[in-house]
Formats: structure tokens, sequence, C-alpha cells
């Protein structure tokens, strides 16, 4: 079955009160529009194409790549806003599929069943409905005695006996597209002086022809955002879900409802994640991690074993058995190799630990390179910026540098190098050797170990 997908995306959205278009909206760090692409997408080899008018420009840069784009130069209503895909589509498929990107959480697989549906079925069209005793502003779905759909009746337009239906369009429709095509520009003006997708309920029944109703029954699939009350709605029905999906995978969630996972995230199994931790953008964590509380993790990659524990980590790598906090953060650049230590308030940018060293207290290292078991002390800090240029410090294996050293890059300390308390390093110290003082000189050499 060839299938094409439309996302309506040109609303304002007035009623979110926002300089933002609406469907730019963030849910879990992704644009609201991400999510109605992304199911689309599992759904036909084509991309999307997404009808957009208000702030467009920004629409359209925010999901380049991911999307065709139709503009709707005035939003003269739902149906109009199919009408602009003709162009696009006319002839390029059997099924076409429409759906709104104000409608994050509906599934790719509610989106296959509803074309499965309409594939199956021999009227012009599909309606997806649910049932709900709280309509929110749903268009009422209206049957005859023997069940069969007759309109959809919006909220404006409704009778006092047509308020009362509880059966609900949700907003997501499959298809003819022989029949969308051909019907499309016999859609009347409504009332309120638009052209309503929903009109095409009535006019395939004037036609003759039956139109099917698939029930949605996961009602948090059929919240639709119009205002920051449903945003805010939305996004927890979303973490709700990612969560969920985490837990059966094999992760354990301490508190669940202060778990914020984004969708691109992944977990390995047998990781714990306590309280208030979000794990953000492309962010991969391994197995038997113990993340949180209190953690952000963006866009970081972290190895197996690891523990992170009140730390903000961004742009980082970590390989397995590294362990941070409490109160670490790790910046752009980041790179802690197997079995690093970083203990309570260090701060590391643009910086490879390498492997077994240690840095517990106090410290700050930028466009450093450690070697492997490097004792950092107390309160050692790399002055790496001269206000022009970031100047480099490279420290060898097994180097023990002493509490408190300011090592004023540009920098090198040899292998087993070691620094006094207080030393504020602006000369290279050699292998095997000991630098004291202010500035520091060396006042020893070590027998090779
Ligand atoms: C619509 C349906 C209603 C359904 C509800 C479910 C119509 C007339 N009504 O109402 O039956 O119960 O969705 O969520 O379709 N849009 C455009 N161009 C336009 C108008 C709208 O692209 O000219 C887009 C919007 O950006 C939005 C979507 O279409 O993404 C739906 O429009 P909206 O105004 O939110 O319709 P509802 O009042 O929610
Ligand atoms: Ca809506």
């Amino acid at each position: 079955m060839s299938i094409q997908t439309v996302i309506m995306a040109a609303g304002q959205g007035t009623r979110m009160r926002s300089s933002t278009p609406k469907v730019l909206h963030p849910i879990l760090g992704k644009p609201m529009l991400w999510y109605s692409l992304r199911a689309a997408r599992t759904i036909s080899n084509d991309l999307p194409v997404v009808v957009i008018g208000h702030q467009s420009e920004h629409v359209r840069q925010a999901v380049a790549g991911q999307a065709r784009f139709a503009v709707q130069e005035q939003q003269l209503g739902t149906a109009h806003a199919v009408e602009q895909t003709r162009a696009l589509l006319e002839g390029e498929a059997e099924i076409v599929l429409v759906t709104s990107a104000d409608m994050p959480l509906i599934s790719a697989e509610t989106l296959r069943s509803l074309a499965e549906a309409q594939q199956a079925h021999a009227g012009p069209m599909t309606i997806l409905v649910t049932v709900s005793e709280s309509p929110r502003g749903f268009g009422r779905v209206v049957r005859d005695e023997q069940g069969f759909v007759r309109a959809i009746v919006e909220e404006a337009d409704a009778t006092p006996e047509e308020l009362a239906i509880r059966l609900l369009n949700v907003g997501v429709y499959a298809f003819d597209a022989a029949w969308l095509w051909e019907a499309l520009p016999r859609v009347p003006l409504s009332p309120k002086g638009e052209y309503y997708i929903t009109a095409l309920v009535h006019l395939a029944v004037q036609d003759g022809l039956d139109v099917q109703a698939l029930t949605l029954t996961d009602p948090d699939e059929t919240i639709g955002v119009n205002t920051r009350v449903h945003l805010a709605e939305a996004a927890a029905a979303m973490q709700h879900r990612i969560n969920t999906r985490w837990m059966l995978a094999g992760v354990t969630l301490l508190d669940p409802a202060t778990t914020y996972i984004e969708p691109e995230v992944t977990i390995g199994q047998d990781t714990v994640v306590w309280p208030n931790t979000h794990l953000r953008g492309e962010t991969t964590i391994g197995r038997e991690c113990e993340l949180g509380p209190n953690t952000y993790v963006l866009d970081t990659t972290i190895g197996d074993r690891c523990k992170v524990f009140s730390s903000v980590l961004e742009h980082a790598l970590l390989e397995d058995e590294v362990d941070i906090g409490p109160f670490g953060h790790l910046r752009k650049g980041a790179h802690l190799a197997q079995g690093v230590h970083m203990g309570n308030f260090g701060e590391v940018k643009n910086s490879y630990l390498g492997p077994g060293s240690k840095m517990g207290h106090f410290s700050y290292l930028g466009d450093a390179t450690l070697g492997a078991n490097v004792n950092v002390g107390a309160g050692t800090i790399t002055c790496n910026y001269d206000g022009v240029h970031k100047n480099p410090t490279s420290i060898g294996d097994n180097a023990f540098i002493g509490s408190d050293t300011m090592l004023v890059a540009p920098l090198t300390l040899g292998e087993n190098a070691r620094t006094g308390a207080g030393a504020v390093v602006t000369k290279n110290v050699p292998p095997n050797s000991l630098a004291v003082g202010m500035p520091a000189r060396v006042i020893k050499k070590f027998e090779k170990s």
C-alpha cells in the first residue's frame, strides 16, 4: 500500500499566548512537531508533508531535512490546509493520512492501524475517534440509529443534543487519495468562515459512501495541545511513555515522576536512575550505572558501571567505571577514561583524564591531557586562559599534583612529576622531578622508578 502523510501545522496557536509557533514548543527537548514527524516517517517511505503558515520559515528551519513543506498563506481551515499539499501529493499514493502537529502523542502504531483500516475499507475515509467524558472542544461524531457515522460537528456549531455526544473526533484521518482530491474543492464554508476537513465526512455520506471509525483506547494519545496547560499534560504523558519503555527494558527508575528522559536517549540494562535526573539530547548510557539523584546529563556518552551523583555533564565522554560527584561539572570535550574518579566540586572542560586518574576535590582542568593514574590534589587549577588564548597542559602518567597547585599553561609535566602544595608552576617540570614554591622551581630529581 502506498501512503503519503500530511501534518497540519500552519495555525498560529493563539491560545498558547506565545511568540513561538505552537508546534515548536518543546516536549522533552524536542519541538512538538518532531513527534508527529517521527510517527509519520515510520509509515511511509516518503517524507511527510508539513503544512506551514504562521511563522513558516521558523518552523521550516526547525525540522529541515525531516519533512517536505506546503505553505498555507492564510489559515482558512483544516480542509484548506490539506488542499495546499495537492501539488506535491495528488496522484502519488493510494492513501493520504492526515494528522496534526498539535497531537504529539499519536503513535506510529495508531497511524499504521488507521492506514490499514482504510486499506481494508471500501469507503473513502477512516476517522480516528475516542470516547471520553471530557470533550475538550473536540468535534462530536454524529451517528445514525444503525451506528453509521453521518457527520462531525464542531463544538461551536453543535446543538445541545450534539454537545452531549461523547464520541469525539481525534483529528487524524486516512483517505482514499483519489476521492480526497476530488472532494476537497466541494468542502463548503463553515459558519465561522473556514473550510473544515471534518466536512468531508458529510460529503462522503452525501455521496452515498461509508465512513469508517477506528476507536483509540489509550486516552494519552488523544491529548491535543491548544494551551500551555495541555502542553504540560502532553509532556507528562510523553515522559510517562518513555519512562515505561525503559523500565520494561530493564532500567530501574526510583521515581519516574521526577525522571526526565528525552526521546533519543539510550540506557543499558540494570542501570538505576535516582530522583530528579534529566537525561537529555543524544545521551547514551551503559549497563549497571547509577545516576543521580539531582543529575543533569546532556549529549553525553557514559560507559558501563559508572556512578554519577548530583552532577552536571554536558557533551562529555565517560568510559567504564567512572565515578563522579557530588557536584561535578563536565563540560564540552571532557573525556574521562576507565576508572577515573572525580569527587566534589570538580570542573573539567576539553580535557582527557587517563585511566585511573583521580581528582578528588575542588579542581578545574581545562584544555589538559592527563596520563594514567595521575593524582590531582585538592584545589588544583589549570590556568589555561591568558585572556587571549586557551593554552594546553600536559601531565604524564603517575604524576602527583600537590594540593592547591596552579598550573600556568602552556605547560608540560613529565611522568612521575610531583608538585608541592601551593606551587605556582610556570615552567615545565621534567619527569621524576619535584617542583615547589611560587613560581615553582625544581628542587629534587627522583631515581627512575
Ligand atoms: C480540530 C478538528 C476537531 C477535532 C480536533 C482534535 C477541524 C475543523 N476540527 O479542531 O474536530 O476534534 O481538531 O484535535 O478540523 N491548521 C492548519 N491550517 C488551518 C487551520 C488549522 O494548518 O487553516 C492546523 C493547526 O495548526 C493544527 C491543526 O490544523 O495543528 C488543527 O487545528 P486546530 O485549530 O487546533 O483545530 P481544533 O479546533 O483543535
Ligand atoms: Ca487542536
